[in-house]
């Protein structure tokens, strides 16, 4: 190849790569088998499940009041759903298979999604579906639901964190069910990417504000970033404002998101590495910040500006019912002998639930608009994060430590042996799933439906 098409096709695949995608009120996702090179030009390519062809799926754009409609095709040779992680959904859209519809059939199946988006904010949609399998092999897309009246920044991107199980030849080991890593801290893989492949660097230019989108969508890693000389603020967490706040270090478990601004304070052509040290033993450089040579564009940042609060109804704490939801299970957990030998290894308040158990006996029920507040408590040696579907809540404490801000959050990340109380009005109506994001726990016990009626 002549030097001026490999420039040219690198360019290209730069501007592709952090996608400030598009905005269109109606898409078309199509679930589908594809090849990616997700470790490199020197690697063989990696057999993915995909929407439309590439991992992760398009950043679907809207703006905050608008009404989504995704018509979805699935070519795979399995069922599938979409969920849509984090927004207020009306329960028929929710995603669930067997629970708010029937599974999308394989080799030619097509559903619509269509609902209103209420909320700003960084959310993400994967299927319900056998999900460890699913998301693991790369089905999953950020969507982004812009402010009627957006921060000024000089660019808005996304990063779709995710993390793959990859032999020597780059091709994805296929263990998705495997006993030992859902017993444990889930199907953790070998390889991390950054929307899709492996990266070296982030362009970045001095004095530019980058509004960052942090997505977390592999099946059990958590993350927790650093970046180095910089020191970026979280405006958002799980796509819900937060009063602007320096973050020396971002946590982030499976499901959850963080919407940062990132002032690029340092020099033209320095480098900076972004580290992800949530296991300290295995920290890594996740990719540099590359500054191009050209001269700031800015000397000095006005402050970090906060977001607009979505229309979320405030809990009456006065009022609340209180509810207890206890986790057990796992190695070095009391999981008793006969659910193990079922493939079971988590309880929810002493029941492991099956992915594939389609009964769905409420584990509790709320009346219609009534606040509830429920304390979630980790009696295993491992991180759980606890998502909640059709509602957001706010977290009030943790370990009975009140949290200052009680943030709102649709995920929350429960570390071993601790606690977290949260609380929200139960005013969407349907059956909702609670269950843990680490996928393999999911489906081996660790999840329940509550039901708003
Ligand atoms: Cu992101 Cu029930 O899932
Ligand atoms: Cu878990």
């Amino acid at each position: 190849m002549k030097r001026r098409q490999f420039l040219a096709l690198t360019t290209l695949a730069a501007t592709a790569a952090w996608p400030p995608a598009a905005r269109s009120a109606a898409w078309q996702l199509r679930a589908r088998r594809s090849q990616q090179n997700l470790v490199g030009a020197a690697h063989p390519q990696t057999g993915t499940w995909s929407y439309n062809g590439v991992v992760p799926g398009p950043v679907l754009r809207y703006r905050q009041g608008e009404r989504l409609r995704v018509e979805v095709e699935n070519s795979l040779d399995a069922e599938t759903t979409i969920h849509w992680h984090g927004l207020r959904v009306p329960n028929a859209m929710d995603g669930v298979p067997h629970l708010t519809q029937a599974p999308i059939a394989a080799r030619g199946g097509r559903f619509v999604y269509e609902f209103d988006l209420p909320d700003a904010g960084t959310y993400w949609y994967h299927p319900h579906l056998a999900s460890a399998e699913q998301v693991g092999r790369g089905l999953y897309g950020a969507l982004v639901v812009e402010e009627r009246e957006p921060p000024v920044v000089d660019r808005d991107l996304v990063w779709v964190l995710s993390d793959w199980r990859l032999d020597r030849s780059a091709r994805m080991v296929a263990d998705f069910g495997n006993f030992m890593d859902a017993s444990h801290a889930g199907r953790i893989g070998n390889t991390v990417t950054v929307n899709g492949s492996i990266r070296e660097n982030f362009a970045v230019r001095s004095g530019e504000r980058i509004r960052l989108r942090l997505v977390n969508a592999a099946t059990a890693r958590i993350f927790g970033l650093r970046f180095e000389g910089h020191e970026p603020a979280v405006v958002a967490h799980d796509g819900q404002p937060v009063a602007p706040r320096r973050a020396e270090r971002i946590v982030l478990g499976p499901g959850m998101r963080a919407d940062l601004i990132l002032d690029c304070v340092a020099p033209p052509g320095s480098r900076h590495r972004v580290i992800d040290d949530f296991y300290r033993q295995r920290a890594y450089r996740l990719l540099d910040l590359a500054y191009s040579d050209e001269p700031a564009i800015r000397s000095t940042f006005g402050p970090v500006p906060a977001l607009m609060p979505n229309p979320i109804a405030e809990p009456d704490l006065g009022r609340a019912e209180r509810h207890r939801v206890r986790f057990e299970g796992g190695m070095m957990g009391r999981l008793p002998m006969g659910a193990m030998r079922h493939g079971m290894a988590w309880m929810v308040n002493g029941r492991p639930i099956a992915e594939t158990d389609h009964r769905h006996e409420p584990l509790l029920s709320f009346a219609r608009g009534s606040s509830q507040v429920i304390e979630f408590a980790n009696d295993t040696a491992w991180h759980h994060p606890i998502h909640l579907h059709g509602h957001v809540f706010r977290v009030l404490s943790r370990d009975g430590k009140p949290e200052p801000e009680r943030p709102w959050a649709d995920t929350v990340l429960l570390d071993p042996d601790s606690r977290a109380e949260v609380a929200f009005v139960a005013d969407n109506p349907g059956d909702w799933m609670l269950h843990c994001h680490v996928l393999g726990h999911q489906a081996s016990g660790m999840m329940a439906v509550v039901r708003v009626a």
